[in-house]
C-alpha cells in the first residue's frame, strides 16, 4: 500500500484517555496484557475458569494438526448451563436477564430464573420433537426472547443451531438448510418492522419444498396473522413448549462439541457455514464482554442492538452476555418506528449504560439531527462499542459528543463471523484512543499487518491484517468444507490466518482497519482505500454519508467515485460538489480526489449494514445492476439511478 494513502488517517490527532473513575474501577488494567504475552496459553486456561465446567480441561491448546485447532479438549461443559442455571444457583434468579421491547411498544421482563424455566421447557420440546445432540436445528425468528430461547435450549442438548437472518429469502433460508441439513426449523408467525406486521413462516413453507430432511417447524405465534399450518409437521410453539417440564438436567458436552453454524455471504460464491464449538467460543465470548464492555453485572444494563442472525447477536446478546449474568435490552424493531428517536428513547426507559452498535446506524443518526438525541437523558451511559465496519473518525466523535455527552470511552472493536469474538478493541479502562483506530490486539490475542510477501510491515505503514496465533473462539472449519477453510483462511500467507482486511500500523503501532482488501482502489499505481476517501468526505459539515468505489478508467486504472447522502441542511448544487472534490483533496491529497461525485438519498446496503460497493461500481461504470437480492431493500438501486444526471 502506497504511503500517501496511509498517511492521512494517520493524521487523525485527537487522542481520548480513559475516564479516570472508570480506569480506577475497570475490570481489566494493563497489566492484562503483559500477563497474556508472557503466557498465551496460561492466560486463556485461567479466562476458562470465569466458567463452570462438568469436567475441568487439563489441555489448553492442541495445534497438532494446524489450523485445526482443538481447545480445552479434555474438559466437558453445558453453555446453556453456563448462561443460565449458574446464576440462580448463585441466588441471582430474581436480576432480569432481558428488558424485551417490542417494536410496538409492549414490554416483557425476563428474569433470570424466568429464562431457566423457558429454556428448560424449550430444551424438552426439542427433545419431544426427535431432536437429539448432533442434530441441526435452524432458527428463523425476529428478534424476541423466543430467539434466545431458542438458541440455549439447542446449546442445551447438544443440537447445533443454525440462525438465519429473518430478512432473508426462501432460497436463502432453503439453502443454509440444505447445507446444514436440519432436522427442526423453529420460526414465528411473523415479527413487527416498520410499524407493520410481516410475516415469516411463508418463506419457511417456500423454503421447505426443497428440504426433505426438516421433520418438523416449531412455530412461535408473535403476530396472530393468519399463517398456513402444514398438518404432521407444523406445531406451535405454545401447543408444545408451554406444557413441557420446566426441570431439565444439563450435561456436560464435549468442549469440541459443534455449537453453531452461522453462514457469511461471500462476495461470490456459496455461502461459507462457519463453525463455532463449545468451550474455547464461551470463555473468548465471556472474557471479551468482560474485558471490552467491563461489565458490572450488578448495576449495567447493557443494549446490544445488532440482530441475532448475525455473529454480533450470537456472542454478545446471547453466549457472551448471559455468561456473564447481565442485564440486557432486546428490541424487536427498527431505530425509526415511530420515530427517529426510539434508540434513545428505549436508553432513557431503561437506563441503559453500555451501548454496542454499528458505524452505519451511527452515520444515519447524524443524517438525522443531532437535536434528536438531545431530546432525551442519555446520562445513564458509560461505554459505548462500534462494530461491522471501520468507523469515519467523524462519526466517532459525533457518537461521543452526541450519545456519549463527551464522556464515555469508545470501544471499536474489530472481528468477524469467522473469529467468534472480539480480537482488536481499545480497553475502556486503560487505551488512550484514536477516532477511527480499533488500536491494538486484545490480551492473549496475537494479531499484525503483513506485506504481499507475508514479510510485519514496520509501524508507520499498511497491509493486510494477519493474526498469528490461534485463538480459542476461532471457526473450526467451514462446515462440510475443510478445503474451503485451509483456502480462504490460510493459504495466502503461510502459517498465519488471513483476515481479508486491510490495515495499517501507526507509528505507535496501533492498528487501523481500511476495509476489505477488495475495496481498496488502485488509482494511477497508488492504492487508496475506500474507507479513506469516505472519511475524509464525511468529515466536511455537508455529508451524512458516503460510499466510494474505483471505476474503469481508461487513464488511471480505477478512478474515485463517490456517492454521496448529504445532511438535511446542505444545498446541492454544483458548487458544493466542487467542494467536496477539493475538500477531499486537501484532506488525502490531490491522487485522492473523485473524479466524481453523485449526490443520491439512500445507499445500498445489505442486512448487516455493509455497503454493496459492487452495485454501486454497476452504476459507475454505466453497467446493468448485478444481483440485489441480498440489500436490505432492493428498490433503493432504483432509486439511485433515478437520481442521477444521465451517464456522462
Ligand atoms: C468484517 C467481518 C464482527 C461482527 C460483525 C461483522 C469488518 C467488523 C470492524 C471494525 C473495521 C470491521 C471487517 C471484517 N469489521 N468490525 N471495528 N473496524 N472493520 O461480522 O459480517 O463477519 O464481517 O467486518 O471488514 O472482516 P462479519
Amino acid at each position: 500500500m502506497s504511503n500517501e494513502s496511509l498517511a492521512n488517517l494517520l493524521k487523525e490527532e485527537r487522542r481520548f484517555a480513559p475516564p479516570a473513575a472508570l480506569a480506577a474501577s475497570a475490570n481489566v488494567t494493563a497489566d492484562a496484557y503483559g500477563q497474556a504475552s508472557e503466557d498465551r496459553l496460561a492466560f486463556w486456561a485461567e479466562q476458562a475458569r470465569r466458567l463452570s465446567w462438568s469436567v475441568e480441561p487439563t489441555e489448553t491448546l492442541d495445534w497438532s494438526n494446524p489450523p485445526f485447532a482443538k481447545w480445552f479438549a479434555d474438559g466437558r461443559i453445558n453453555v446453556a448451563y453456563n448462561c443460565v442455571d449458574r446464576h440462580v444457583e448463585a441466588g441471582l434468579g430474581d436480576r432480569v436477564a432481558i428488558h424485551f421491547e417490542g417494536e410496538g411498544g409492549d414490554t416483557r421482563t425476563i428474569t433470570y430464573a424466568d429464562l431457566k424455566d423457558e429454556v428448560s421447557r424449550a430444551a424438552n420440546a426439542l427433545l419431544e420433537l426427535g431432536v437429539h445432540k448432533g442434530d441441526r436445528v435452524a432458527i428463523y425468528l425476529p428478534m424476541i426472547p423466543e430467539a434466545v430461547v431458542s438458541m440455549l435450549a439447542c446449546a442445551r442438548i447438544g443440537a447445533t443451531h443454525s440462525v438465519v437472518f429473518g430478512g432473508f429469502s426462501a432460497d436463502a433460508v432453503a439453502s443454509r438448510i440444505q447445507d446444514a441439513d436440519a432436522k427442526l426449523v423453529i420460526t414465528a408467525d411473523g415479527g413487527h418492522r416498520r410499524g407493520k406486521p410481516s410475516a415469516l413462516k411463508p418463506a419457511i413453507d417456500e423454503a421447505l419444498d426443497r428440504c426433505p430432511g426438516v421433520e418438523h417447524v416449531l412455530v412461535v405465534r408473535r403476530t396472530g396473522q393468519d399463517t398456513a399450518f402444514t398438518e404432521g409437521r407444523d406445531v406451535w410453539w405454545h401447543d408444545v413448549v408451554d406444557r413441557q417440564s420446566a426441570e431439565h438436567t444439563p450435561e456436560g458436552h464435549e468442549a469440541e462439541h459443534p455449537l453453531f453454524i452461522l453462514y457469511t455471504s461471500g462476495t461470490t460464491g456459496k455461502p461459507k457455514g462457519i463453525l463455532h464449538t463449545t468451550g474455547g467460543y464461551l470463555t473468548q465470548a465471556s472474557y471479551t464482554h468482560h474485558a471490552v464492555f467491563d461489565l458490572k453485572p450488578e448495576t449495567d444494563v447493557y443494549w446490544c442492538t445488532a440482530d441475532i442472525g448475525w455473529v454480533t447477536g450470537h456472542s454478545y446478546i446471547v453466549y457472551g452476555p448471559l455468561a456473564n449474568g447481565a442485564t440486557q435490552v432486546i428490541y424487536e424493531g427498527t431505530p425509526d418506528t415511530p420515530h427517529q428517536g426510539r434508540f434513545w428513547e428505549i436508553v432513557q426507559k431503561y437506563g441503559v449504560t453500555i451501548l454496542y452498535t454499528a458505524p452505519t446506524a451511527i452515520r444515519t443518526f447524524m443524517k438525522w439531527g443531532d437535536d434528536i438525541p438531545a431530546k432525551f437523558d442519555l446520562s445513564s451511559l458509560r461505554v459505548l462499542g462500534s462494530v461491522g465496519e471501520p468507523i469515519n473518525p467523524e462519526a466517532w466523535v459525533w457518537y461521543r459528543e452526541h450519545i456519549g455527552g463527551g464522556r464515555c470511552p469508545i470501544v471499536d472493536t474489530w472481528w468477524q463471523t469467522e473469529t467468534g469474538a472480539i480480537m482488536i478493541s481499545p480497553l475502556p479502562g486503560v487505551t488512550e484512543t484514536k477516532p477511527g483506530s480499533a488500536q491494538r490486539a486484545l490480551p492473549g490475542i496475537a494479531a499484525t499487518v503483513v506485506d504481499d510477501e507475508a514479510r510485519e510491515v514496520p509501524d508507520g505503514s499498511g497491509g493486510y491484517l494477519v493474526l498469528t496465533e490461534p485463538w480459542p473462539s476461532m471457526l473450526r472449519t467451514v462446515w462440510g468444507d475443510d478445503q474451503r477453510y485451509l483456502d480462504t483462511y490460510w493459504s495466502r500467507f503461510e502459517g498465519r490466518y488471513f483476515a481479508g482486511d486491510g490495515a495499517k500500523k501507526d507509528e505507535d503501532g496501533d492498528i487501523w482497519l481500511l476495509g476489505r482488501v477488495d475495496d481498496v482502489m488502485l488509482v494511477s499505481g497508488h492504492n487508496i482505500s475506500t474507507t479513506e476517501v469516505e472519511s475524509a468526505l464525511v468529515s466536511h459539515p455537508a455529508v451524512a454519508e458516503s460510499a466510494v468505489v474505483g471505476a474503469t478508467d481508461a487513464t488511471t486504472g480505477q478512478a474515485i467515485v463517490a456517492f454521496v447522502i448529504l445532511r438535511g441542511t446542505a444545498e446541492a448544487n454544483d458548487d458544493l460538489v466542487a467542494d467536496l472534490r477539493n475538500h477531499v483533496g486537501r484532506t488525502l491529497g490531490p491522487i485522492a480526489k473523485p473524479k466524481r461525485i453523485l449526490l443520491v438519498n439512500e445507499l445500498p446496503k445489505t442486512r448487516s449494514g455493509k455497503i454493496m460497493r459492487r452495485l454501486l461500481r454497476d452504476v459507475a461504470e454505466n453497467r446493468e445492476i448485478g444481483d440485489v437480492t441480498t440489500l436490505a431493500d432492493s428498490s433503493v438501486m432504483n432509486l439511485i439511478q433515478a437520481q442521477l444526471p444521465t451517464a456522462p
